[in-house]
């Protein structure tokens, strides 16, 4: 049977950022536990990678009002939102994760959401953040982990006749051996389950469309088209449940860990990073617009 298909460079695309922020996100949780765990001096650079609306980074702002904060993300649309969020707050960078940043002061501390899963490539994600970060600069992430989607990864496959997973939902030992590789010493590499319940149809299929799906719906020529994959999707589910599972990760950059170019001339190409003025910016052309889903 044929269908919507999804390759892994569909997996950058523009977000719905309105829809987003009001939906019932577990995000927020995952979030605090994240800047829970930052550690972080007044004046340290950090880097919100996959920042969405800017929600975590204003949260981690209120906790640490003296830090230079980056926000970082490759959706247009969620990256407006957080600057509309935070303003001059904040520093703002679009670019694609996984792929070699622009030239950016080292940063002491690197944050991240719910993003790392939509990376097909986790050596060249930890790589490339690591080559961006300080020696024994902190690595504090969630992310989609091992297992995580499969009532919704079986219905996608009922409803598309076809296997496909498009996001790199990693285990805890492979995450560990590929943060090492990558120049880190992890700390703390979990799986943490942590279902989402939603029995209100209408409820699941904005949070499917918006949360979930948007990869396979940027694709479709029509909204009515995405509209009846999202329901067939929601229909076929066993269950009203995202079955998510987090991979929780804290790490430190290695002290003996060379970056390709030195931490000196790194910040000598750079300056330094001031709150609110815009970083070198977009790499990529190719982030396309998703029809707004409601
Ligand atoms: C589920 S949202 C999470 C946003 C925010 N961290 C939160 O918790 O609400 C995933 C975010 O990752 C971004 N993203 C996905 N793949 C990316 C990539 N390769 N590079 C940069 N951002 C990416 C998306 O644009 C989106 O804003």
């Amino acid at each position: 049977m044929g269908g919507p298909s999804l390759t892994t460079r569909d997996n950058v695309f523009d977000w719905d950022a309105a829809s987003y922020d009001t939906l019932p996100l577990p995000h927020e949780e995952w979030g605090r536990r994240v800047v829970a765990q930052l550690d972080l001096e007044p004046g340290d650079r950090a880097l919100d990678a996959g920042c969405g609306t800017g929600r975590d980074a204003a949260l981690v702002l209120e906790r640490h009002p003296e830090i230079h904060l980056t926000c970082l993300d490759a959706s247009p649309s969620m990256l407006a939102a957080a600057r509309d969020r935070l303003g001059e707050r904040a520093a703002y960078l679009q670019a694609t994760l996984g792929m070699p940043l622009p030239a950016v002061p080292p940063f002491d501390a690197v944050m991240s959401v719910a993003a790392f899963h939509w990376v097909p490539d986790h050596v060249a994600l930890f790589a490339t953040l690591a080559e961006a970060m300080r020696p024994g600069a902190q690595l504090v992430s969630d992310c989609g982990g091992a297992g995580q989607l499969r009532i919704v990864n079986a219905a996608i496959a009922d409803v598309t006749g076809q296997e496909v997973d498009p996001w790199e939902f990693a285990d805890a030992t492979t995450t560990r051996s590929r943060l090492v590789r990558a120049g880190f010493e992890p700390q703390r590499v979990e799986l943490r389950p942590d279902l989402l319940r939603l029995d209100d149809p209408a409820l699941l299929e904005r949070y499917l469309a918006t949360v979930i799906l948007g990869g396979y719906l940027r694709g479709m020529p029509s909204t009515a088209e995405q509209v009846r994959f999202v329901r067939e999707v929601r229909l076929a589910m066993a269950e009203p449940v995202i079955d998510y599972i987090r991979l929780e990760v804290v790490a430190r950059r290695a002290m003996r860990h060379q970056t390709r170019a030195t931490l000196a001339d790194a910040a000598a190409r750079f300056g330094h990073t001031t709150g609110g003025v815009d970083l070198p910016t977009p790499r990529r052309d190719d982030v396309a617009d998703v029809p707004t889903f409601s």
